[in-house]
């Protein structure tokens, strides 16, 4: 009889039993809410809670205060997105148009492509047939005023790593936009020296970066670094 092998990690993967046996007193005993304070069972949840937000900002250079957690990476996904476009147009100059690439989770795209209800214009961009965001697409859809570039970090079907540090040079040469990459798959994994290099640019450069991993339905984003680039000469 043959046996079934589950070869997907990049969609998921079973529970870290590290991950799980720091868990299990949390989902056993040590149950309280942690916004419940006013007793000993929230404060010590609140503790732990706050314990994990500074490991998970330390793993990527973060502040603590920038780490939220959330439902899914389809509620960090649509957060970012909908929140840095529409802030954008709100505070910034007025500009209303997002770029996205066509290989993206449909979360991405869904929340992208929503925004045009609200007069938001959206460019889906090519990818390479190797499976790699096409940069020339992007340096030519920037030659219009663009206010958000949206590039996951690594694709979860095909495992390409994306070229993120050149996608932020290639923002900043033409545009004043907010750029964000997208990590569901991607933080905590081994990275090879170009990605690190590149996740180093990232974080230096101005960005809106979000991350997800862990546990099944325990996902957080990172919501800080709100910068944008200016064009060059301006
Ligand atoms: C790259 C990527 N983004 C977003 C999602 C959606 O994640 P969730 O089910 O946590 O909302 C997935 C799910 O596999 C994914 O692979």
């Amino acid at each position: 009889m043959t046996s079934a092998i589950y070869l997907d990690y990049q969609a998921t993967t079973p529970m870290d039993s590290r991950a799980l046996e720091a868990m299990l007193p949390f989902l056993r005993q040590d149950f309280g809410n942690p916004h419940s304070t006013q007793h000993q069972f929230g404060q010590k949840a609140q503790l732990a809670v706050e314990a994990a937000r500074g490991k998970i900002a330390r793993l990527i250079g973060a502040d603590s205060r920038e780490i939220v957690f959330t439902s899914g990476a389809t509620e960090s996904n649509n957060l970012a997105i909908m929140g840095a476009a529409r802030f954008r147009a709100r505070m910034g100059d007025g500009v209303k148009r997002v770029l996205v690439f066509a290989f993206e989770h449909k979360c991405v795209l869904e929340s992208a492509l929503s925004l045009k209800e609200e007069g938001f214009e959206v460019e889906i961009l090519p990818v390479t047939s190797e499976g790699f965001a096409n940069l020339d697409a992007l340096r030519e859809a920037l030659k219009k005023p663009t206010s958000l570039v949206s590039l996951m970090a690594a694709n979860n079907e095909i495992g390409t790593i994306q070229p993120i540090e050149a996608s932020v040079h290639v923002a900043a040469s033409s545009t004043r936009c907010l750029c964000r990459r997208s990590d569901r798959g991607s933080v905590g994994r081994s990275l090879s020296s170009s990605e690190t290099a590149s996740s180093r640019c990232w974080r230096k450069a101005p960005h809106l970066p979000v991350l997800e991993h862990g546990p099944r339905s325990l996902t957080c984003m990172r919501a800080g670094g709100w910068q944008t680039h200016e064009a060059q000469g301006t």
